[in-house]
């Protein structure tokens, strides 16, 4: 290429006026107004007004009629003010255009499937297709300029405070995150299978083992789970490990991680220390051990005076030591029939049984349940929840399990609906004082509420045998309005209460060394102390960039189904591949 770009599409101003420039990029738009053609040309930094005059140039103005969107170009030209009238304050260069000397079409372009733009109505499906094109527009290059600006942000952070960045395998064996593994089989050893890291959790302890005292990478993870807007089967986190400290170590050096990131990305001073909720506070007050603290709704228990009613579906609950838990809706006492049982579905869904509500006028309450009620009862209820007349009162009893998570979902859904939500604000907050497992009913054990490496508390070892729910563990996750961003914990570094541990949750000493035996042989050699953290990158930007999904801070990411539909893996492959890897398929065609 003769040609050299000597300015961007963004840059040039009223101060360039005069000078001779070549830009280059994609033709946004062109105009044909008869004697001139004007082109907005386009590259990453942003938009200039090209316009090609006959009298200036008659071989550029020629060239420039058979210009369509999406064309490569290279212009050379002067830089001009636009006429008074005409210029565009909206754009940073709205107050010049390029007169065109000289027009080079480096590539022309089909006719793109959807306009470059933003906001425009087009199917997902269709922008993953051609994802090259949709990564033209500019919303999604700012998300990815934004993730490159956390990511490197994160990385002078680390650098600076002695951490090393260290890779970690990708062919591996099951790390025990609790997704299903991507499995790669392997061809050298007939018949058996990698496993995709979930995380690099076993090999980041190793390296404390090891010695290396501070580690971390920004890395690919990989797990087979149903996907939602903020899941994805491959994703990325911000990983890191620390010796020698304890859960106060790491969080504080976190908050000031996330602060330095918020200047960067937001140019905003973080308040730190940040707020912190215990896991017990967080799901009695917000239902959610992610709550969204960006608004009220919060929930209250009413247990002890719905066992003074004479509600049955109250009192049932409450007798096996359940709960009955409610919040006020501020203003939704009209709420019709139908827009009620509407909600009740939508408790339902998270296995509540019912929805139980009563509206507060000024003359009383309102309600089918209202005469299950003694004199006053509603009265101190309403007051518990902070009802006034025009509110609606909504309850569920239940185990705390489904009331928590039933009535979690209706105060977000509700604080969306009644816009009690100011997306300007980022709450960040810890969630400590986790439970180190819980009772998984359906397969009659325990199960590790964070993983199987997660220390407990010191003051409730004693606990671990004979009243294991009740021991907590060294965790903590930092949530982000209502979003988990990261979580993490001070890990077993003694082999003994490793061993215990894995008695706890029903893991045979003999599974647990096929699955981990290279970790628990290495606490045997001297593991440090130790202890970190993950974040998740894609959500973290997601939330900070606005998007709605975390599809649309990752360069190519996969649909619902785990489907790229770029490329179009997965695919199908050669029965002599298959051969080479000792596979044979049995699948209904
Ligand atoms: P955890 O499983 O909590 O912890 O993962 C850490 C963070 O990663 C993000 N995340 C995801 N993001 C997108 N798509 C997914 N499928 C997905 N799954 C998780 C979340 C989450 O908070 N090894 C531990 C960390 C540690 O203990 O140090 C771990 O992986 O934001
Ligand atoms: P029923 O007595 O089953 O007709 O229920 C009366 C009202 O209580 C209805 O509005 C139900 O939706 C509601 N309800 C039923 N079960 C529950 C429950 N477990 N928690 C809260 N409300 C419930």
């Amino acid at each position: 290429m003769k040609l050299k770009k000597s300015h961007t599409c963004g840059e040039l101003t009223i101060k360039n006026v005069g000078a001779a420039v070549t830009i280059m990029g994609w033709a946004h738009t062109r105009r044909d107004h008869g004697g001139l053609i004007f082109v907005d040309l386009r590259d990453r930094a942003g938009i200039t007004q090209v316009v090609f005059n006959p009298a200036i140039s008659a071989d550029a103005h020629r060239a420039a009629g058979d210009v369509r969107s999406e064309f490569v170009l290279a212009v050379t030209g002067k830089v001009a003010p636009r006429p008074a009238n005409t210029t565009n304050a909206k754009l940073p260069t709205g107050e010049i255009e390029i007169a065109a000397a000289e027009l080079v079409i480096l590539n022309p372009a089909k006719t793109p499937p959807f306009m470059i733009e933003d906001g425009a109505d087009v199917a997902e499906t269709l922008r993953l297709k051609y994802r090259y094109l949709d990564l033209r527009r500019p919303e999604l290059q700012k998300a990815l300029i934004t993730r490159h600006k956390i990511t490197q942000t994160v990385r002078r952070f680390l650098d600076s405070h002695g951490f090393i960045d260290v890779e970690t395998p990708f062919l591996t064996k099951s790390t025990p995150e609790g997704a299903r593994d991507y499995l790669v089989p392997s061809r050298l050893n007939p018949g058996m299978f990698f496993a995709l890291p979930q995380s690099p959790q076993l090999f980041k302890q190793i390296l404390m083992v090891a010695g290396f005292e501070r580690y971390y990478q920004i890395v690919k993870c990989f797990r087979d789970e149903d996907l939602r807007a903020d899941r994805q089967p491959e994703f990325t986190q911000i990983d890191l490990e620390m010796s020698f400290v304890n859960a106060e170590d790491i969080i504080s050096l976190m908050e000031q991680l996330v602060a330095a990131v918020m200047q960067e990305v937001k140019g905003t001073d973080l308040p730190i220390p940040f707020p912190r909720l215990t896991y017990q506070e967080a799901m009695d007050r917000y239902g959610s051990d992610k709550p969204d603290t960006r608004f009220g709704l919060e929930l209250k228990d009413i247990s002890d005076i719905a066992r003074a009613t004479d509600f049955k579906v109250f009192l049932q609950a409450v007798e096996p030591g359940g709960t009955v838990k409610g919040f006020a809706a501020p203003g939704l006492s009209g709420m019709s029939r139908k827009e009620l049982d509407d909600l009740t579905n939508e408790a339902k869904v998270f296995g509540a049984k019912g929805l139980a509500w009563v509206k507060v006028t000024d003359g009383g309450f309102e309600s089918p349940i209202a005469k299950f009620f003694k004199e006053g009862q509603l009265k101190t209820i309403s007051s518990r929840l902070g009802a006034k007349a025009g509110d609606l009162m909504l309850f569920v009893a239940d185990s705390s399990k489904v009331v928590a998570e039933s009535l979690g979902h209706l105060r977000l859904l509700l604080g969306k609906r009644l816009n009690l939500i100011d997306e300007g604000k980022f709450n960040f907050l810890w969630v400590t004082d986790f439970p180190l497992v819980e009772w998984n009913a359906d397969e009659k054990r325990y199960d590790a509420m964070h993983h199987p490496f997660t220390a407990p508390r010191d003051e409730d070892l004693g606990l671990l045998q004979s009243d294991p729910l009740k021991v907590k563990a060294k965790a903590y996750d930092i949530v982000l309005n209502g979003s988990e961003i990261g979580g993490g914990s001070i890990r077993i570094h003694r082999s003994e209460i490793q061993s215990t541990m894995f008695g706890l949750l029903n893991i045979p000493e003999e599974d647990a060394r096929k699955k981990f035996g290279f970790l628990l042989e290495a606490l045997e050699y001297g593991a440090p102390p130790h202890g970190g953290l993950a974040f998740g990158l894609d959500r973290l930007t997601a939330i900070l960039t606005g998007a709605q999904s975390i599809r649309d801070v990752i360069a190519f990411p996969k649909t619902q189904k785990a489907v790229c539909l770029m490329t179009e893996a997965p695919s199908r492959v050669t029965p002599a591949q298959l051969r080479e890897l000792s596979i044979k398929l049995d699948i209904v065609e």
